[in-house]
């Protein structure tokens, strides 16, 4: 199978969310076109969380067709976020259900959109030259303050969009694969986590992320399936 992301690019300069801008043009584009923007000015995270977006980021989003929309597609981002960072000497692990952390700080953030039957966004936010607003810098970092020199922004591109293509494929052909990939680089496994879930906090140890993407966790012995969804996930 040719590999179908990137095979149409649209860069722009300034955008409100690639995500939403992918939205928009959806219906009139081949699967696999991405759009790229140098910023973004209401880039979000889920919930509508704000994602600082300023220019040395990679903001992008890729417009996908699969068969259904599968929750599992944000594996597919996370895992080529990882192999893109180890292509430039950075180590980073996944922190159920959205984000890729390194060295204890999140690095990306993976946002996917779906419409039945029309189409999947796949939206990846990566900081990599930018700089980490204030009062993210407890807990956010970018590439640039592990290699200590600005990184080519085309070519953590090329690699990004390289991986995206491998592990697309493999998220179609062979979704048992890519889940026995996503337990290697969870690095929640084992831990006691603390999932926020509306208004509900459960707090347990991560044991499994199963086949469908969900997370096991034990309670006092009692085992509970955690969906993928709108859930916030805090370690010790
Ligand atoms: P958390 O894991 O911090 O609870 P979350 O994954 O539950 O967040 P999301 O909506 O997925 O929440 O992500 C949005 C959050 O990411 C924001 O609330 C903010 O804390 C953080 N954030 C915003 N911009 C960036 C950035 N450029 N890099 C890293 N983190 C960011
Ligand atoms: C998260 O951690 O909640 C996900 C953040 C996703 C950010 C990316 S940046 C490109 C795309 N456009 C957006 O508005 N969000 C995603």
């Amino acid at each position: 199978m040719e590999r179908i992301i990137g095979r149409k690019r649209i860069t722009l300069d300034e955008v409100d969310s690639t995500n939403e801008y992918a939205k928009r043009i959806a219906g009139d584009v081949p699967e696999g076109t991405v759009v790229v923007a140098k910023k973004q000015t209401a880039g979000r995270g889920r919930k509508g969380r704000s994602w600082a977006s300023p220019e040395g980021g990679l903001w992008m989003s890729v417009i996908l067709k699969p068969p259904r929309v599968d929750p599992r597609l944000v594996f597919v981002g996370a895992l080529a976020v990882i192999d893109t960072l180890a292509d430039f000497g950075i180590e980073s692990g996944i922190k159920w259900p959205n984000d890729v952390w390194a060295g204890g700080r999140k690095i990306s953030g993976i946002l996917t959109e779906g419409k039945a039957g029309e189409y999947s966004i796949l939206g990846i936010g990566l900081n990599v030259n930018n700089t980490i607003p204030e009062e993210l810098r407890e807990n956010a970092v970018s590439m640039v303050q592990f290699t200590g020199r600005e990184l080519p922004l085309d070519a953590v591109l090329e690699r990004l969009l390289f991986h995206l293509g491998g592990w697309y494929r493999v998220f179609l052909e062979r979704p048992d694969l890519l889940m026995v990939k996503v337990r290697e680089r969870a690095f929640i496994l084992g831990k006691v986590v603390t999932v926020t879930e509306g208004d509900e906090e459960i707090s347990g140890i991560a044991l499994d992320i199963l086949d469908d993407g969900s997370l096991l966790l034990s309670i006092d012995g009692q085992l509970r399936r955690i969906l993928y969804g709108d859930v916030s996930l805090r370690f010790f």
